[in-house]
């Protein structure tokens, strides 16, 4: 039998109990040992579902943190750089939900905390451990050449989750308390783009809230790219041009809340062929990543599409895998501290290039 490893959640809100929560009961490599969240309300509610004891119940992640037993956290508060400091300096390996943080200057103490403690720090990019992105950076790797690459990532209404799963809300948390949190993220952003581009906070947190899970998958394929054009429109949207050297890539994000759309795809477009990454609603579990590569039969100008679905593995669970992994084999995290910092970056050089 393998060694189980205590592990703790930090803000136990809609990601944590929709994802982590379950994947983690069945985990055969961690123990869910111990729980946090600023509700009261909530990290009771959650700990009866999932049988923790009530002294492991707490609402300050300092207490939580002081424990000797736990071995890592995973940090579904909507600001990690607070608890990313504070596990780092406790010892604890942390997977960290992204963004990373708001600002380059947060994403620099949070990895200087973790590298002086020795302990893995992994982001949550899921989708970079889900296996039909893999097929997809193989089939990338063969192409001879690639003409121009697409991203489009609009997301729509979350409204209908309450439909699919119950999910434990509190309403104890001061008004004020909620309102610091925000402000304290919107400050972060603010220092990043300055005052005078204070007014793209919106896009930018968008960015990093969820494009990033596109940025990254892009960079893991491609490399970094150099911004070449970005305009943001509509309060919000950002559309982009990147040139990652041989081709540019067309990034496009927005969000549209009035309808329940998700709408998130990757084109590559070569000669010879042309692949689309389809991805499915995130909390649509094991549903399949959908690839489709068109084109011509050989020797003949028919084009045809074929649809390849590589296994139903939920990325979420296949990323947990891979904590363990690091924690306890060594291994490298493929979606590390220092890495998901690119994608904080790149959103900023997206920012930096809009014409005000
Ligand atoms: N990987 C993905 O696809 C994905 C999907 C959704 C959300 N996320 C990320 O997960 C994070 C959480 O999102 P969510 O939708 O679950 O938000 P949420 O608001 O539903 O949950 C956040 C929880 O954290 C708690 N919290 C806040 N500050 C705290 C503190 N200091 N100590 C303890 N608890 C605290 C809140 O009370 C709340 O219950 C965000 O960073 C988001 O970007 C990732």
């Amino acid at each position: 039998m393998k060694k189980k490893l205590k592990i703790g959640i930090i803000g136990c809100g809609q990601i944590a109990q929709i994802e982590h929560l379950p994947y983690i009961r069945d985990s055969l490599d961690f123990e869910l040992y111990s729980l946090c969240d600023l509700s009261n309300q909530v990290v009771q509610a959650v700990g009866e579902i999932y049988g923790i004891p009530a002294e492991r119940r707490y609402t300050d992640m300092d207490a939580q943190l002081a424990d000797s037993q736990l071995d890592a956290v995973i940090i579904c508060t909507r600001d990690h750089y607070e608890p990313g400091l504070k596990a780092a300096r406790a010892g604890k390996h942390m997977l960290i939900e992204k963004p990373l943080a708001y600002s380059l200057e947060q994403a620099d103490e949070m990895i200087d905390a973790a590298r002086k403690s020795g302990v893995v720090m992994m982001v949550g990019y899921m989708k970079r451990y889900d296996p039909s992105y893999a097929y997809f950076k193989k089939e990338i790797e063969k192409l001879k050449d690639i003409t121009l690459v697409r991203v489009h990532d609009y997301g729509g209404s979350f409204d209908f989750t309450g439909s699919l799963f119950n999910i434990c809300r509190g309403s104890d948390i001061p008004k004020e308390v909620m309102d610091a949190g925000a402000q304290q993220i919107q400050d972060a952003m603010v220092r990043q783009l300055g005052q005078q581009r204070a007014q793209l906070a919106p896009a930018y947190s968008f960015m990093l809230g969820i494009s990033t899970h596109d940025s990254i998958l892009m960079r893991h394929a491609f490399g970094m790219p150099e911004v070449l054009f970005a305009d943001v429109h509509q309060n919000g949207f950002l559309t982009s041009v990147l040139d990652y050297g041989s081709f540019r890539a067309v990034f496009e994000s927005g969000f549209l809340p009035a309808r329940r759309v998700w709408d998130e795809k990757i084109w590559v477009y070569a000669p010879e062929k042309s692949l689309t990454l389809e991805f499915p609603w995130p909390y649509l579990k094991n549903a399949p990543t959908k690839l489709t590569v068109n084109e011509n039969e050989p020797g003949s100008m028919v084009n045809v599409d074929k649809v390849v679905v590589n296994g139903f593995e939920e990325a979420y669970r296949a990323e947990l895998q891979h904590f363990y992994d690091c924690i306890t084999n060594g291994a490298a995290p493929l979606t590390a501290g220092e890495d998901a910092r690119r994608d904080i970056q790149l959103a900023y050089d997206m920012i930096c290039k809009v014409k005000l």
